[in-house]
Protein backbone atom coordinates (compact mmCIF):
# COMPACT_ATOMS: atom_id res chain seq x y z
CA UNK A 1 0.00 0.00 0.00
CA UNK A 2 1.59 3.37 -1.07
CA UNK A 3 1.28 5.63 1.33
CA UNK A 4 1.70 9.84 1.19
CA UNK A 5 1.91 12.31 4.08
CA UNK A 6 0.69 15.66 3.30
CA UNK A 7 2.36 17.54 6.22
CA UNK A 8 1.38 21.39 6.79
CA UNK A 9 0.17 23.88 9.37
CA UNK A 10 -3.54 24.21 7.79
CA UNK A 11 -4.56 27.68 9.45
CA UNK A 12 -6.77 27.05 7.95
CA UNK A 13 -7.53 24.29 5.08
CA UNK A 14 -8.38 25.95 1.94
CA UNK A 15 -9.97 24.29 -1.37
CA UNK A 16 -6.21 24.59 -2.85
CA UNK A 17 -5.38 22.13 -0.32
CA UNK A 18 -8.04 19.83 -0.70
CA UNK A 19 -7.59 20.29 -4.42
CA UNK A 20 -3.89 18.49 -3.29
CA UNK A 21 -5.45 15.99 -1.48
CA UNK A 22 -8.00 14.74 -4.01
CA UNK A 23 -4.59 15.05 -6.43
CA UNK A 24 -2.44 12.76 -4.46
CA UNK A 25 -5.34 10.10 -3.80
CA UNK A 26 -4.52 9.24 -7.69
CA UNK A 27 -1.04 8.41 -7.15
CA UNK A 28 -1.27 6.91 -3.06
CA UNK A 29 -3.53 4.27 -1.79
CA UNK A 30 -3.95 6.21 1.71
CA UNK A 31 -3.02 9.75 2.34
CA UNK A 32 -1.63 10.84 5.78
CA UNK A 33 -2.55 14.84 6.35
CA UNK A 34 0.06 15.65 9.16
CA UNK A 35 -1.11 18.79 10.73
CA UNK A 36 2.01 20.75 12.19
CA UNK A 37 1.55 22.63 15.42
CA UNK A 38 3.63 25.02 14.04
CA UNK A 39 3.84 27.46 17.21
CA UNK A 40 6.82 29.91 14.86
CA UNK A 41 4.01 31.02 12.84
CA UNK A 42 1.51 32.51 15.36
CA UNK A 43 -1.67 30.15 13.84
CA UNK A 44 -5.20 31.96 14.81
CA UNK A 45 -7.02 28.47 15.27
CA UNK A 46 -5.55 26.04 17.78
CA UNK A 47 -4.52 22.83 16.45
CA UNK A 48 -7.77 20.87 17.93
CA UNK A 49 -9.45 23.07 15.82
CA UNK A 50 -7.94 22.98 12.58
CA UNK A 51 -7.91 18.97 12.94
CA UNK A 52 -11.58 19.52 13.13
CA UNK A 53 -12.05 21.89 10.23
CA UNK A 54 -9.99 19.47 8.32
CA UNK A 55 -12.00 16.26 9.43
CA UNK A 56 -15.08 18.49 8.37
CA UNK A 57 -13.82 19.11 4.84
CA UNK A 58 -13.01 16.20 3.68
CA UNK A 59 -15.31 14.01 5.00
CA UNK A 60 -16.59 12.79 1.58
CA UNK A 61 -13.55 11.87 0.14
CA UNK A 62 -11.77 8.01 1.30
CA UNK A 63 -8.88 7.02 2.30
CA UNK A 64 -6.98 9.86 4.16
CA UNK A 65 -6.47 10.19 7.17
CA UNK A 66 -5.64 13.36 9.88
CA UNK A 67 -3.07 13.48 12.29
CA UNK A 68 -1.15 15.83 14.62
CA UNK A 69 2.47 15.40 14.29
CA UNK A 70 5.29 16.98 16.30
CA UNK A 71 8.83 16.85 15.05
CA UNK A 72 10.85 16.29 12.68
CA UNK A 73 8.87 15.11 9.48
CA UNK A 74 11.43 12.68 7.99
CA UNK A 75 11.40 10.82 11.55
CA UNK A 76 7.47 10.94 11.49
CA UNK A 77 8.08 9.40 7.77
CA UNK A 78 9.71 6.42 8.83
CA UNK A 79 7.36 5.93 12.16
CA UNK A 80 4.38 6.12 9.60
CA UNK A 81 6.15 3.66 6.73
CA UNK A 82 5.26 6.10 4.27
CA UNK A 83 6.47 6.61 0.78
CA UNK A 84 6.86 10.15 0.07
CA UNK A 85 5.91 13.68 1.41
CA UNK A 86 3.35 15.36 -0.91
CA UNK A 87 3.50 19.17 -1.15
CA UNK A 88 1.56 21.59 -3.43
CA UNK A 89 4.03 23.60 -6.26
CA UNK A 90 1.74 27.23 -6.76
CA UNK A 91 4.11 29.17 -8.25
CA UNK A 92 8.10 29.82 -9.13
CA UNK A 93 7.74 31.76 -5.56
CA UNK A 94 7.42 28.26 -3.57
CA UNK A 95 10.20 26.60 -5.30
CA UNK A 96 13.49 27.71 -2.95
CA UNK A 97 11.32 27.49 0.36
CA UNK A 98 10.26 23.67 -1.13
CA UNK A 99 13.28 22.58 -2.81
CA UNK A 100 15.39 23.73 0.59
CA UNK A 101 12.91 21.49 2.50
CA UNK A 102 13.03 18.42 0.34
CA UNK A 103 16.67 18.54 0.56
CA UNK A 104 16.77 18.87 4.21
CA UNK A 105 14.51 16.14 4.94
CA UNK A 106 16.31 14.24 2.22
CA UNK A 107 19.72 15.03 4.23
CA UNK A 108 17.80 13.73 7.31
CA UNK A 109 17.03 10.19 5.71
CA UNK A 110 18.25 9.62 2.55
CA UNK A 111 14.75 7.01 1.43
CA UNK A 112 12.67 10.45 2.22
CA UNK A 113 11.29 11.39 -1.12
CA UNK A 114 9.01 14.52 -1.66
CA UNK A 115 6.38 15.01 -4.29
CA UNK A 116 5.19 18.08 -5.37
CA UNK A 117 1.86 18.56 -7.13
CA UNK A 118 0.28 21.37 -8.88
CA UNK A 119 -2.74 22.56 -7.83
CA UNK A 120 -5.85 23.80 -10.04
CA UNK A 121 -4.44 27.24 -11.65
CA UNK A 122 -7.76 29.04 -9.62
CA UNK A 123 -6.27 27.88 -6.40
CA UNK A 124 -2.38 28.70 -7.40
CA UNK A 125 -2.39 32.40 -5.69
CA UNK A 126 -3.97 30.74 -2.13
CA UNK A 127 -2.49 31.18 0.82
CA UNK A 128 -3.85 30.78 4.73
CA UNK A 129 -2.54 33.72 5.03
CA UNK A 130 -4.31 35.83 2.34
CA UNK A 131 -7.30 34.14 2.95
CA UNK A 132 -7.19 35.41 6.81
CA UNK A 133 -6.34 38.93 5.75
CA UNK A 134 -9.39 38.94 3.35
CA UNK A 135 -11.48 37.53 6.14
CA UNK A 136 -10.34 39.98 8.69
CA UNK A 137 -11.43 43.23 6.79
CA UNK A 138 -14.82 40.86 6.30
CA UNK A 139 -13.84 40.24 2.91
CA UNK A 140 -16.05 37.00 1.30
CA UNK A 141 -13.88 34.11 1.01
CA UNK A 142 -16.73 31.12 0.38
CA UNK A 143 -15.60 30.61 -2.31
CA UNK A 144 -11.69 29.81 -1.43
CA UNK A 145 -12.69 27.75 1.64
CA UNK A 146 -14.72 25.14 2.73
CA UNK A 147 -17.91 26.12 4.45
CA UNK A 148 -16.72 25.24 7.86
CA UNK A 149 -13.95 27.54 7.52
CA UNK A 150 -15.72 30.52 5.83
CA UNK A 151 -17.61 30.19 9.25
CA UNK A 152 -14.84 29.79 11.84
CA UNK A 153 -13.40 32.33 10.26
CA UNK A 154 -15.74 34.79 10.45
CA UNK A 155 -16.49 33.76 14.05
CA UNK A 156 -13.16 34.31 14.76
CA UNK A 157 -12.85 37.92 13.04
CA UNK A 158 -16.11 38.79 14.92
CA UNK A 159 -15.26 37.65 18.54
CA UNK A 160 -12.15 39.81 17.57
CA UNK A 161 -14.16 43.18 17.12
CA UNK A 162 -15.78 42.86 20.25
N1 LIG B 1 -3.36 25.75 -1.59
C1 LIG B 1 -3.43 26.81 -0.78
N2 LIG B 1 -2.44 27.16 0.04
C2 LIG B 1 -1.34 26.40 0.06
C3 LIG B 1 -1.21 25.27 -0.75
C4 LIG B 1 -2.27 24.95 -1.61
N3 LIG B 1 -2.25 23.92 -2.44
N4 LIG B 1 0.00 24.72 -0.53
C5 LIG B 1 0.59 25.48 0.40
N5 LIG B 1 -0.22 26.50 0.76
C6 LIG B 1 0.07 27.60 1.65
C7 LIG B 1 -0.19 27.29 3.08
O1 LIG B 1 -1.52 27.55 3.41
C8 LIG B 1 0.78 28.23 3.74
O2 LIG B 1 0.31 29.55 3.72
P1 LIG B 1 0.73 30.58 4.85
O3 LIG B 1 2.23 30.59 4.89
O4 LIG B 1 0.11 31.82 4.35
O5 LIG B 1 0.16 30.05 6.12
C9 LIG B 1 1.98 28.15 2.85
O6 LIG B 1 1.48 27.86 1.59
C10 LIG B 1 2.96 27.07 3.21
O7 LIG B 1 2.80 26.72 4.53
P2 LIG B 1 2.53 25.25 5.09
O8 LIG B 1 1.77 24.40 4.16
O9 LIG B 1 2.04 25.39 6.48
O10 LIG B 1 3.89 24.66 5.09
P3 LIG B 1 5.14 25.25 5.73
O11 LIG B 1 5.99 25.68 4.62
O12 LIG B 1 4.83 26.20 6.83
O13 LIG B 1 5.74 23.93 6.33
C11 LIG B 1 5.74 21.95 7.64
C12 LIG B 1 5.10 23.29 7.33
C13 LIG B 1 4.95 21.40 8.79
C14 LIG B 1 5.65 21.02 6.45
C15 LIG B 1 7.24 22.13 7.99
O14 LIG B 1 7.39 23.23 8.82
C16 LIG B 1 7.80 20.91 8.69
O15 LIG B 1 8.10 19.93 8.06
N6 LIG B 1 7.94 20.99 10.04
C17 LIG B 1 8.45 19.89 10.85
C18 LIG B 1 9.88 20.16 11.30
C19 LIG B 1 10.84 19.64 10.29
O16 LIG B 1 10.91 18.46 9.99
N7 LIG B 1 11.65 20.54 9.75
C20 LIG B 1 12.64 20.16 8.78
C21 LIG B 1 12.19 20.45 7.39
S1 LIG B 1 12.98 21.90 6.79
Amino acid sequence: MKIGVYPGTFDPITNGHIDIIRRSLRIFDKVIVAVAPSPKKKPIFDIHERVEMIREAIRDISNVEIEIFEGLLAEYMKRKNAHAIIRGLRAVSDFEHEFMMALMNRKLDSETETVFLMPSEEYSYLTSSAIKEVASYGGVVKDLVPPIVARRLQDHFKKKQK
